[in-house]
């Protein structure tokens, strides 16, 4: 099979991928995918609360793409699995947090794959100093019942976040060197995913969307943006097949946009794209919507998860998709104009472990959450 979302096939080594028309001159074309990913993933209409008259909504979802492999890093794992593979290792290390998504899909596909992982956590609450600290819940759970080597680093007060992420990538580096000098072929992923190998898998799932009717049905695409190689991805295919659409991206934790540009910019170096277009004209940065960052919830957004989950039945977590989503319909509010037309895509990154061991407080005031009567009280 040509590209992960033609085949029903699930993990079976790695299989030859033929790219795109559009894409197939550019430099770094992967050679080879692994097919970990339930695609092509659905796209039908969406009508959540809080979208004004007007406009039209309609969900791509990735939530769909695996059940323990679910949401949008489980994409950027089918090339870089395959090219980990390829290069004969047995050993994986990436970052993230305990809630993190991207840790938990590298985890568990590593297992499928026979790769060792390994993953560089920060731990947000400062709250770990042994295994049995380590949460039983969520993404956290799962990494820890496929066995996962966790190296944990406090939150620093001392440095900005940035700073620390850096940091942690340089130990992540030294830690490789010094397995492969005890003879492991090891394989680095950096947060995220988000390497041009892991924006490529983005095109690859526009073209998938192109078959599913993108360019008849659509005009503005808004997606969730934090290492932002998903976001990179669909800007690029957007504008290799005639920027037919416009990209929002919706900032999950950062606050300007030079990290999505400088992230762009390298992505179409690496690809042969450098003068051809600027990185600003790719993408439209939404920054207003991070709420109190990536760890911690406004009420508004715990209320806005339990209201699209009991009016529309979608899942939304409290770290990503619940962002992203108030997002897109506040900006259809207050700047409608940002839009190019008004038939609107959201991309549903997934996330829902996420909300498991998050929602007490929030699940206990909710009145649509406590519908229950004791059957001794129902009328004889
Ligand atoms: C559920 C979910 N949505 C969106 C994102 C953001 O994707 P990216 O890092 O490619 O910007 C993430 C990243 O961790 C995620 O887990």
């Amino acid at each position: 099979m040509a590209s992960p979302h033609m085949s029903a096939v699930q993990y079976g080594g790695t299989h030859p991928y033929n790219p795109p028309d559009w894409a197939k001159d550019l430099k770094l074309v992967p050679k080879n995918y692994v097919k970990l990913s339930m695609s092509p993933t659905p796209i039908h209409k969406w009508s959540p609360p809080g979208v004004p008259d007007g406009f039209e909504v309609g969900i791509k979802r990735e939530d769909l793409s695996g059940c323990t492999l679910s949401g949008n890093k489980v994409r950027k794992l089918e090339f870089l699995f395959a090219d980990a593979l390829e290069q004969g290792c047995d050993m994986v290390i990436t970052f993230g947090g305990f809630d993190s998504n991207h840790a938990r899909a590298t985890a568990m596909a590593a297992r499928e794959v026979g790769l060792e992982p390994y993953v560089f956590i920060l731990d947000f609450d400062n709250s770990v100093r042994e295994p049995k600290d380590v949460s039983c819940q969520g993404n956290a759970l799962l990494m820890r019942l496929v066995g996962t080597h966790f190296i944990v680093y406090p939150l620093r007060d001392d440095m900005s976040f940035d700073d620390q992420i850096d940091e942690i990538h340089g130990q992540m580096e030294k830690f490789a060197k010094k397995k492969r000098s005890e003879g492991h072929k090891v394989y680095t992923i950096p947060k995220g995913g988000s390497n041009t190998l892991g924006a490529w898998a983005w095109m690859d799932v526009f073209s998938e969307m192109m078959g599913q009717g993108l360019h008849d049905n659509f005009d503005d695409i808004f997606v969730a943006g934090g290492s932002v190689g998903t976001a990179c991805g669909l800007a690029i295919a957007n504008y290799l097949t005639g920027s037919k659409l416009k990209i929002h991206c919706v900032s999950l934790y950062w606050t300007d946009p030079a990290g999505l540009y400088a992230h762009l910019k390298e992505c179409l170096r690496d690809m042969g794209l450098t003068g051809r277009v600027r990185p600003e004209e790719l993408v439209n940065p939404v920054m207003d919507y991070i709420g109190l960052g990536l760890s911690q919830s406004t009420d508004a957004e715990l209320d806005a998860i339990v209201e699209v989950m009991s009016s529309t039945g979608i899942v939304m977590d409290p770290m990503f998709t619940v962002k992203s989503y108030l997002g897109m319909v506040g900006e259809m509010s207050k700047n409608p104009s940002v839009f190019k037309g008004r038939r609107v895509l959201y991309i549903h990154t997934g996330g829902v472990y996420i909300l498991f061991g998050r929602m007490d407080t929030i699940v206990q005031r909710r009145p649509e959450c406590n519908r229950m009567t004791l059957s001794s009280d129902l009328c004889p």
